[in-house]
């Protein structure tokens, strides 16, 4: 089997900022409120004629030329979105088509805010056989279409934004292990209820306002900080490897009291902890490779540094990875 490594990373955020001060003026709400119970001060949103495929363009071509490759040596495209264009054609087909990428496959994959990881396992399985040589990996989301701008429970926690990053064989390194997981009887708790063939749109289900997430905070947030310890622990322990091994964390930025609870199960001290979520907020598929490229741009990552990379979301599901930098 080949070793499967990051040949390329990039990402893109759209401009419009919006501070938890402007969310004070259409809600119910506060900036001291947001910030105190969820760690975020500021957040993107995609402009009216962004949609999720123009930002994960802009975040493959990035990863691409970071990678010294063009588009038309990726051999397969992955998707990793809750928010897609439309729900078919695929966002990855539309990608395809916008950068170029003509000998590619592509497809997206739905798996929550857990989207990008299961999407980057699934594509290192095709460089590790030997299948293809680049696989391009985009976790994007512009979600910000799909909360309720009425809803204070959900309005105020989510962003937009895309990270992309070029899966290509390593000599050294790379992916040393994976933990992927899914409970479906949970999937209640975030769910966006119409729209699909369960409850196809209706005027009755746009008054209700059903066409928006819907999440039950609690519950996700006792998963969460119970997942991301055990999917933590779990891709450490199958690297062989100890917490004190991992010079980055890199988790799912949902909520910074959710990091921090599972930093204390898994004992990674905060200093290793990757964090974007006062920035950003919560761009689901999209936090964790935004966050990669974020630290990866300052410089803080080393040849030979060994990542934790770890996400928790709907479905509900969760999963994770230790790779070892090699670029
Ligand atoms: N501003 C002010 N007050 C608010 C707001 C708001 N934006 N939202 C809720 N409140 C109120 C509630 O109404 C409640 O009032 P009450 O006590 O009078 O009923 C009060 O604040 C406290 O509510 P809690 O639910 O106890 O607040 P909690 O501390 O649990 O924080 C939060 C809520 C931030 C949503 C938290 O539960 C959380 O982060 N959960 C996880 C969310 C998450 O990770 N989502 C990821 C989704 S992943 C995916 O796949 C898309």
């Amino acid at each position: 089997m080949n070793k499967v490594g990051i040949l390329g990373v990039g990402s893109y955020l759209p401009e419009k900022k919006v501070t938890n001060f402007d969310l004070e003026k259409i809600l119910d709400t506060s900036d001291e409120w947001i910030r105190t119970r969820t760690g975020i001060k500021e957040r993107r949103f995609a402009s009216p004629d962004q949609a999720a495929s123009d930002l994960a363009a802009e975040a493959a071509e990035r990863a691409i030329k970071d990678a010294g490759i063009s588009a038309e040596d990726i051999d397969l495209i992955i998707v990793g979105t809750n928010s897609p264009d439309t729900l078919y054609p695929a966002t990855a087909c539309l990608v395809q088509d916008r950068i170029g990428a003509k000998n590619a496959a592509a497809f997206d994959l739905q798996a929550g805010c857990t989207g990008w990881v299961y999407a980057f396992i699934v594509g290192a399985q095709f460089i590790k056989t030997g299948m293809y040589k680049h696989v391009l990996v985009i976790g994007v989301e512009a979600i910000t279409r799909m909360v309720d701008e009425k809803d204070r429970d959900t309005y105020v926690l989510f962003g937009d934004g895309a990270g992309a990053t070029v899966l290509g064989e390593v000599d050294k390194g790379g992916l040393l292990s994976s933990a992927l997981y899914a409970d479906g009887s949970l999937a209640e708790h975030i769910i966006l209820p119409a729209g699909g063939s369960r409850l196809p749109l209706s005027q009755e289900v746009l008054d209700k306002r059903l066409q928006y997430t819907r999440m039950n905070g609690r519950e996700v947030f006792k998963f969460a900080v119970r997942e991301i310890g055990k999917v933590s622990l779990d891709a450490i322990k199958k690297a062989g490897l100890t917490a004190d091994d991992i010079r980055w964390f890199i988790p799912h930025q949902a909520n910074l009291r959710i990091i921090e609870a599972g930093i204390k199960r898994i004992g990674i001290p905060g200093e290793r902890v990757a964090i974007t979520i006062d920035k950003y907020g919560n761009s689901s598929a999209a936090t964790v490779p935004i966050t990669l490229d974020e630290i990866y741009r300052e410089g803080k990552i080393k040849a030979g540094d060994k990542l934790l990379m770890v996400s928790f979301g709907a479905g509900m599901t969760s999963g994770g990875f230790v790779l070892e930098w090699s670029k």
